[in-house]
């Protein structure tokens, strides 16, 4: 499917009614190759999208929008104990969630409601609940956009970080996800080590994968807007690391600054906490705000411009490089 002067509102979750000049929806993997082969031969800017879920539009886009509806989901390998997926990249995050916990399939329950689709989440390797995609991918099948030729990365190749892989830095805008291979285990042993969930299953002794997936639906939809009442594209920062003696000094100051360990040297701290103690919880501006059940994500009240809500990142930002000395990084892309 190929439109022009296409509206980009239901593909962007912050609610932007904006526009892109072409935008070109494919179903299989050849076609994907028959655009970039033949209609992609000038300099038009492309810019391939997956849900939205992720993506701060700026203004209008003068080039052409891809999107994959690939869908197609089959077993490549199975064990006694595991299963391995070769799943579509169009395909929305949660279903897939939603059909493996059904048949009993472990792995994915934590990620349940990311509104992510899966070419997306192995890119921007997604995480909640003490699980990232990162650690259940095989291998990330691509096609590269110069030449329209396939490249099967493995995982470790794909040089996933929190939030990151070789996607987002070294080789971005050169490939594009088409199929991931996702590793499932038949014997399933929830991960309830993450507090917010533990003590949601706190009665339950012996909690299946279906009891985990319905406790973090529960939490996300207790803590997070849901897009589709009020624009948002989830965690607007990501989590900034920093040493710890650094993490210890601030500790002197502010005494219930919560953290993470990463290394011996390293510590994360919740973005959440910082921004909140600048004073920006449920703060709003116009029509743009901080929500106020968890201030890392920025909301459209409705009818609000790209602009209101880079206004707000930024003095966010500001006051938290100049309250606590620290840089936060957008984990929301800026298009
Ligand atoms: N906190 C506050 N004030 C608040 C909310 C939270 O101080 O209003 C502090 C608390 O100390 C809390 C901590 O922040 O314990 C962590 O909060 P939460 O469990 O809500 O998680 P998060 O670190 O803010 C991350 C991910 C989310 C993911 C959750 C659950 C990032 C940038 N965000 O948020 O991912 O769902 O953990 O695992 O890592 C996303 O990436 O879009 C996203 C929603």
């Amino acid at each position: 499917m190929k439109k022009h002067n296409y509206s980009l509102l239901p593909h962007n979750s912050f609610g932007f009614d904006i526009e892109a000049d072409t935008f070109v929806d494919y179903s299989t993997e050849a076609e994907l190759i028959d655009f970039l082969r033949h209609n992609n031969a000038d300099d038009t800017p492309l810019l391939h999208i997956g849900g939205g879920n992720n993506l701060l539009f700026t203004g209008d886009f003068a080039g052409t929008v891809l999107h994959s509806s690939i869908k197609d989901i089959s077993v490549t390998d199975e064990t006694d104990d595991s299963i391995t997926l070769r799943v579509g990249s169009g395909v929305v995050f949660d279903d897939l969630c939603r059909y493996t916990v059904e048949h009993n399939i472990g792995g994915l329950e934590n990620l349940s409601l990311i509104p992510s689709e899966v070419g997306a989440a192995a890119i921007q390797n997604i995480g909640a609940y003490g699980t990232e995609i990162k650690d259940l991918i095989t291998k990330v099948d691509t096609i590269e956009i110069a030449t329209g030729k396939r490249r099967t990365f493995t995982a470790a190749e794909c040089m996933y970080g929190y939030r990151n892989s070789i996607f987002k830095t070294a080789l971005a805008g050169q490939y594009i996800v088409v199929y991931v291979g996702i590793c499932l285990t038949k014997n399933p042993k929830p991960n309830i080590e993450y507090a917010a969930l533990r003590n949601e299953l706190a009665d339950n002794k012996e909690p299946s994968i279906y009891d985990v997936r319905q406790a973090v639906i529960h939490i996300r939809n207790a803590k997070l807007p849901d897009p589709k009442v009020l624009g948002n594209a989830g965690s607007f920062f990501k989590n900034p690391y920093c040493t710890r003696s650094y993490y210890e000094d601030l500790r002197r100051k502010y005494c219930d600054i919560p953290h993470y360990d990463i290394s011996e040297e390293e510590v994360k701290i919740p973005a959440a906490y910082l921004i909140e103690r600048c004073g920006f919880k449920g703060i709003r501006y116009g029509n743009v705000g901080a929500y106020d059940k968890q201030p890392l994500v920025l909301v459209n009240y409705g009818g609000a411009t790209p602009d209101e809500v880079i206004a707000l990142a930024d003095n966010i930002e500001k006051s938290v490089l100049s309250e606590f000395g620290i840089s936060l990084e957008r984990e929301v892309i800026y298009v």
